[in-house]
């Protein structure tokens, strides 16, 4: 899978260009394309998108189910505008919105409950890594949010390996640093779910993965594809990378 993860870029009328621009070029990618964009675009881009292999995700659901939650946005309501994934767990939002274990554990449930396929972000920060301690504080953000699940639920998880030091830094992890990542999760995987479900999950690297780099780090065996920032926002960039899946 290729994932774009447009953040909070682009303007309506702005989306609907690179969507439309993606839909010209996206014509018949060897792997699953997904694009996640702000709620707002959500409903347009799925029409846009419509008969296409583009898949559409939000970048964020509520951790409750509907009510007065001023300014939320419900899983169901996101699965009503036609998306079918929800990126979860990102380290955005882990840190500006100081979303802890336990909420992610419930809009994870939210996003499975009402159809969506969770797109779940784990990764370490510069610190940690520098301490050492990434294959612990990845063990503890899947055991806190996602090992809950039963394996039927885990059917419909995909993860994304980003480490924050990577994200929108230029710092890419090396394709070395990606793949013991990566072997070590589906490890984890294994354990708790079999060898079967592990090889069956798709593990996506991101942080500053981009057009030149892309090939060298999904030639990882564990490595099953990107969820791209900054460059998936310029149609030509994503679509290369899209290829580099290939
Ligand atoms: P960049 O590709 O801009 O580093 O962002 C990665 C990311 O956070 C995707 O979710």
């Amino acid at each position: 899978m290729v994932a774009g993860n447009w953040k909070m870029n682009k303007t309506l009328q702005e989306g609907v260009a690179l969507a439309t621009e993606l839909k010209q070029s996206v014509k018949n990618p060897k792997c699953a394309v997904v694009i996640g964009t702000p709620f707002i675009h959500l409903a347009t881009v799925a029409e846009i998108i419509k008969g296409t292999p583009i898949c559409l995700a939000a970048e964020n659901c509520a951790d409750k189910a509907s009510g007065a939650y001023t300014g939320e946005v419900s899983a169901a309501m996101v699965a009503s505008t036609g998306a079918q994934y929800c990126i979860l767990g990102h380290s955005e939002r882990r840190a500006y919105y100081h979303e802890t274990y336990d909420i992610l554990r419930e809009k994870v449930l939210l996003a499975l409950e009402n159809g969506l396929k969770p797109i779940f972000c784990i990764g370490e920060v510069k610190e940690e890594r520098e301490a050492g301690k990434q294959n612990e504080v990845v063990k503890a953000q899947l055991e806190g949010s996602v090992f809950n699940l039963s394996a039927e639920q885990w059917a419909d998880i995909t993860l994304a390996y980003e480490p924050v030091w990577a994200i929108g830094t230029g710092l890419t992890a090396t394709p070395e640093q990606a793949q013991e990542m990566h072997a070590y999760i589906r490890s984890l995987i294994a354990e708790k779910y079999g060898e079967q479900i592990a090889n069956d999950t798709t593990i996506l690297y991101g942080g500053s993965c981009n057009a030149k780099n892309a090939a060298e780090l999904f030639a990882n065996p564990d490595v099953d594809g990107g969820l791209i920032g900054g460059a998936s926002l310029k149609a030509p960039d994503f679509c290369t990378i899209i290829e580099a899946r290939g």
